[in-house]
């Protein structure tokens, strides 16, 4: 970077005090970034993998979780991944000393306290509002998973961090994938450009088939502790925000893209299979289908499931007039009313867009151009957000009321192990929104 980016980058944070150490150093070319994890497990390790896969000039140096076999568990995946036979990733990308270690409540902070650049976010969901704010406080750019928030409270929370990421001057990209995937982006390109017609409908879908526990990492098996209940975050509402927040938000994220639009009102059903015992398979619904309204007949008509055994499916539609845009990670192409392939992209080749992110992340930090998404990833976290309390609720509200004013805010008042009891799964026409 040279000195007249270096000051439009200035001119872009607003202050030049505000600019990130990083894009001074960046203009050394070959400098490392310095990159810290917080939540060190399945995506949080994986998009360790995927970042070096996109750059290989960074350097992993902090790990921070709240559970210590986390840390272990973490740094044998590096072992794995400097030794893999087919594809193995350079040893100097990995330099995490002891005293770069942290683990309990507090990790997240510790980590914060040190000189890394960026920070990779993917503790589970409840977590992200309040662990984003401290590292944008701390002035570090975040590679950030999804969903944002699993309520209102941290929802608004998003959007202040979106000011504040602005203000400084710090990148943040989220981990929704699929607007990296040139796939995607053809095809949303495609049908912007008019080549569905006018779009009268649209479709978003996640069904998946597993509803399982980590009986593995348990050290207390109390359904009703702490532990149990972080450790197995994905079936408790208040720790992901349901498989529909958690899961859908993906799909979600497609339509608001593809239709630059928000909805007006929602109205959504969902439920439990009754076979899963409470609460040792935690709180949440298995089954979703909400109706988004978009206004001018326009809907959104959305399906999330987590049963196991049942059929998997992951895709979004948009119906037009003149034809359908059928999207997924695996195909992606234009059929017209007839069923015959207008387009089609070629799969052969195409970038990871797991890795593609991380590429879009560290081309922005290194030219000083910031990229901030904290508002895309938010719009389709209450997307999420809401669809899920419609059904919790069997209520349809105006869509605008769940920002402005539900209180809704999942995050326990102490974060602290100990004792923690399972809410009641949500019953319809008893839930109340508030
Ligand atoms: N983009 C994608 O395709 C994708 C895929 C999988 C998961 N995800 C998202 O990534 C996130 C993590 O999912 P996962 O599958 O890796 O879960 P996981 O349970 O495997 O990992 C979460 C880690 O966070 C740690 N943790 C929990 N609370 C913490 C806290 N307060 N402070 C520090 N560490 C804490 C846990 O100990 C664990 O190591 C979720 O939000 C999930 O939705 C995204």
């Amino acid at each position: 970077m040279n000195r007249r980016d270096v000051l439009k980058a200035a001119a872009v944070a607003g202050a030049y005090a505000a600019l990130p150490k990083y894009s001074f150093a960046a203009a050394k070319g070959s400098d490392k970034l310095k990159v810290g994890v917080i939540g060190c497990s399945g995506r949080g390790i994986a998009a360790v993998r995927d970042m070096i896969n996109a750059d290989r000039n960074v350097e992993v140096i902090a790990l921070a979780d709240l559970f210590p076999d986390r840390i272990d568990y973490a740094l044998d995946r590096f072992e794995f991944y400097k030794n893999n036979k087919t594809k193995p990733l350079p040893a100097d990308c990995f330099n995490v000393k002891k005293e770069m270690i942290f683990t309990g409540w507090d990790a997240y902070k510790q980590l914060l306290q040190t000189d890394v650049d960026l920070v990779i976010h993917a503790t589970p969901p409840v977590f992200r509002p309040m662990h984003l704010k401290a590292c944008l406080e701390a002035g570090k750019h975040v590679f950030i998973e999804k969903p944002g928030a699993v309520d209102a409270v941290g929802a608004r929370q998003l959007y202040e961090c979106a000011d504040l990421a602005d203000k400084k001057g710090l990148s943040v990209i989220g981990g929704i994938q699929r607007r990296f995937h040139k796939g995607y982006m053809e095809g949303i390109a495609r049908m912007k450009a008019g080549e569905l017609g006018d779009i009268t409908s649209t479709q978003a879908v996640w069904l998946n088939s597993k509803f399982f526990i980590q009986k593995m990492r348990l050290q207390n098996p109390d359904p009703e502790s702490m532990e149990y209940q972080v450790r197995n975050w994905f079936i408790f509402t208040w720790a992901s925000g349901d498989c529909y927040v958690e899961q859908h938000v993906h799909n979600l994220d497609i339509i608001l893209w593809g239709l630059e639009k928000k909805p007006i009102m929602v109205n959504g059903l969902g439920g439990r299979r009754w076979d899963l015992p409470v609460p040792q398979m935690g709180n949440r619904f298995s089954h979703f289908a909400v109706d988004f309204d978009f206004g001018n007949n326009l809907h959104c008509y959305s399906y999330s499931r987590r049963e196991t055994g049942a059929q998997e499916m992951v895709q979004e539609k948009f119906m037009g007039t003149k034809g359908t845009l059928e999207l997924s990670l695996q195909r992606q192409r234009i059929i017209d009313n007839d069923g015959k392939t207008l387009w089609e992209m070629p799969q052969k080749d195409l970038p990871q867009c797991l890795e593609e992110e991380h590429k879009v992340l560290i081309e922005a930090i290194r030219s000083g151009k910031q990229n901030n998404m904290i508002r895309e990833l938010a719009d389709s976290t209450v997307m999420a957000i809401a669809g899920r309390e419609s059904a919790y609720a069997g209520r349809a509200f105006k869509y605008d009321w769940l920002l402005a004013k539900s209180q809704k805010n999942y995050l326990p008042e102490n974060c602290q192990f100990g004792k923690k009891p399972v809410d009641g799964i949500p019953i319809p026409g008893q839930y109340t929104l508030s």
